[in-house]
């Protein structure tokens, strides 16, 4: 989603600004731009698509300045066009956005009737002319900055470059994150630690209603009524340098593929195989004392949510309700005495995630965050966080960050269950034991990937698949449908396998691949039952199973399937996770999509 870079430098900030772009790129975007102050005239360079067409344009028509703030745009008012990129400019002043500015319409009204001309359809537009209005007025920078944030509402992070003189960028937000580096001889801003990773690692976020006015050798932080307040520096972790694709072609399938490594550390994290023991990050929490959890996440991170709604409720007989962020909050849910509050995200910076947990947070629930990124706005708001320790995940579809929420939520519910008393030291020790082969059992997974190639040319070729699997799987695949479509396009749903017949199994025929989630677990003969309701409607099976393809649905010819290893219930989805991932991404790669940044998404979803 949008990103923002600013540089109050010394030297011409532009190439130093188009690194910091490409760095924001895994978030998602549709067109990018830079704007910069230099011998007392405002410059700009903006461009549609990939930062490459801005980095073509600026060697066309350069644009240098040693003050500058730059931008990557995905589209929420007005389509991905130039004229709607940003920096949006005025006589006065460049304004970069990220988020969403509610009441523009009405603000758009008032200014045009005042006579201001608009270029584009965006909402961030107003901004630059409000306070270009204010400016006209007398009124100096800080003030018609500070009248504007008074009067723009909804979600934002802001940069703003004025033309007075001044040599100073002003930033603001309110929902969306932004970040102020500090440097030497100059100072940086940033959407996030990412961002400025090359700049600097000392770093100062801006909290909710902050403002800031960042000059080369000072910066000054308001609060929204105005008052200079003084916030935390904190020093940054993230690497100076670029993730990088190894031998892989795509991001997205070194992902998955360094799944066994990546999940044998965070289940060194978290569990301690000789001790026999949870090892959780916080101490001084009584997990015993919880009432009720609550899960809160979006998109991938919700279906982790629900498969921990299995394992919690089955190991250690709480309750827990499951939602999905965009919901939760306008739903007026009811909280109970002593809940805990669960929020998943790889980011920490999902818009709804972030709202759903200050509802929580607001109405006294404790607030434990399952994060990827530690030093992210969810972090700064939990009372314990949980890190899952994927490292960085640049693929917009996520794969490795799932499986390790998995682990994570694992150790929750098996910790849950123990000081609970429904599970005893040779419980944990067994459940422990089964964990710890789950890196192994997925390079199994992985060294027969040709298998599920096979599988995915063929379903490449279909217009809509349906998952369908029972219990925890039936979570799985959701999770397999959300993975094809955003990568592939192909259409697919996911369904828990005994609901086909109220309802989706009218969509079968012998043009709708089915992927048949079948574990040989408790649920296994219910699942047959209904993979076999399909075929018998010519329904194409294709089963991803531990039993042998024929044991499931009685053999066919025509029959795909891909031969799962054995597992216990526990660590069966996280295994099941796997060639689902696999199938939508060869199904992109057959396809010719762009797996690791697909059309319309963004990695960091920062609006509502
Ligand atoms: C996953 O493949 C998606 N790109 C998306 O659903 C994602 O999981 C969702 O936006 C939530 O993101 P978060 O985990 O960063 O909060």
């Amino acid at each position: 989603m949008c990103g923002i870079v600013g540089i109050v430098g010394v030297t011409n900030t532009v190439p130093r600004m188009m690194e910091a772009l490409h760095r924001l790129e895994y978030r998602g975007y549709d067109s990018a731009g830079v704007a910069t102050l230099h011998d007392g005239d405002l410059h700009r360079c903006r461009a549609v698509g990939k930062i490459a067409a801005l980095d073509s344009k600026l060697v066309e028509r350069p644009v240098k300045g040693d003050i500058g703030i730059g931008h990557t745009r995905w589209a929420t008012h007005g389509e991905a066009v130039e004229v709607n990129a940003h920096p949006h400019m005025t006589d006065k002043l460049a304004v970069v956005h990220n988020g969403i500015i509610e009441n523009f319409a009405s603000l758009k009204k008032e200014l045009i009737d005042k006579g201001h001309q608009f270029e584009g359809e965006t909402d961030t537009e107003v901004v630059a002319r409000l306070i270009t209005d204010y400016l006209t007025s007398g009124i100096d920078a800080k003030n018609a900055i500070f009248k504007t944030l008074k009067r723009i509402e909804g979600a934002f992070a802001l940069a703003i470059l004025v033309n007075d003189n001044n040599n100073t960028i002003y930033a603001a937000r309110r929902g969306s994150p932004l970040v102020i580096g500090l440097g030497q001889t100059e100072n940086y801003l940033g959407s996030d630690a990412i961002a400025l990773a090359s700049l600097s690692n000392k770093l100062i976020y801006l909290e909710e209603g902050d403002w800031a006015q960042i000059s080369r050798d000072s910066v000054s932080v308001f609060d929204m009524t105005g008052e200079e307040v003084a916030r935390p520096i904190t020093y940054s972790q993230v690497s100076n340098t670029f993730a990088d694709k190894g031998n892989y072609r795509h991001f997205m399938q070194k992902e998955i593929f360094e799944q066994p490594f990546i999940l044998a550390q965070t289940i060194g994290k978290y569990f301690d195989q000789n001790a026999c023991k949870i090892t959780l990050p916080v101490e001084g929490f009584d997990f015993s004392e919880v009432s009720k959890i609550t899960i809160i996440a979006c998109g991938t991170s919700y279906y982790a949510a629900q498969v921990a709604k299995f394992w919690l409720e089955k190991m250690a007989r709480i309750p827990v309700e499951v939602d999905i962020a965009s919901e939760f909050r306008y739903r007026d849910p009811v909280y109970m005495d002593g809940g805990l509050a669960v929020f998943i995200s790889q980011s920490g910076e999902t818009a709804d995630t972030l709202a759903a947990l200050k509802h929580a947070k607001s109405a006294g629930q404790t607030i434990l965050s399952i994060l990827n990124a530690e030093e992210s706005s969810m972090s700064r708001e939990s009372d314990m966080v949980f890190p899952i320790y994927a490292g960085p995940e640049i693929g917009v579809a996520s794969t490795k960050a799932f499986t390790c929420q998995l682990v994570v939520l694992a150790a929750l519910a098996i910790e849950v269950a123990y000081v609970r008393g429904e599970l005893d030291d040779n419980g944990v020790k067994t459940v422990i034991d089964n964990l710890e082969e789950v890196p192994r059992l997925i390079s199994d997974i992985l060294n027969n990937h040709k298998d599920i190639e096979k599988i995915a040319h063929y379903i490449a070729k279909a217009r809509d698949i349906l998952f369908v699997g029972r219990g925890t799987h039936s979570a799985i695949a959701m999770e397999g449908a959300l993975k094809l479509k955003e990568i592939s396009y192909i259409h697919a749903e996911g369904y828990a396998a005994g609901e086909l017949k109220h309802g989706p199994i009218a969509l079968i025929d012998e043009n709708v691949p089915v992927i048949g989630l079948a574990p040989n677990d408790d649920l296994f003969d219910k699942t047959v039952s209904n993979l076999q309701e399909i075929m018998a409607r010519q329904g194409k099976v294709i089963i991803i199973s531990d039993r042998e393809a024929d044991a499931v649905v009685g053999g066919s010819e025509k029959l795909l399937s891909f031969k799962m290893p054995k597992a216990c219930a526990l660590v069966s989805p996280i295994l099941y996770a796997v060639p689902v991932q696999l199938l939508a991404y060869y199904a992109a790669v057959e396809k010719g999509t762009d797996a690791d940044q697909p059309r319309n998404l963004a990695k960091s979803v920062t609006v509502e």
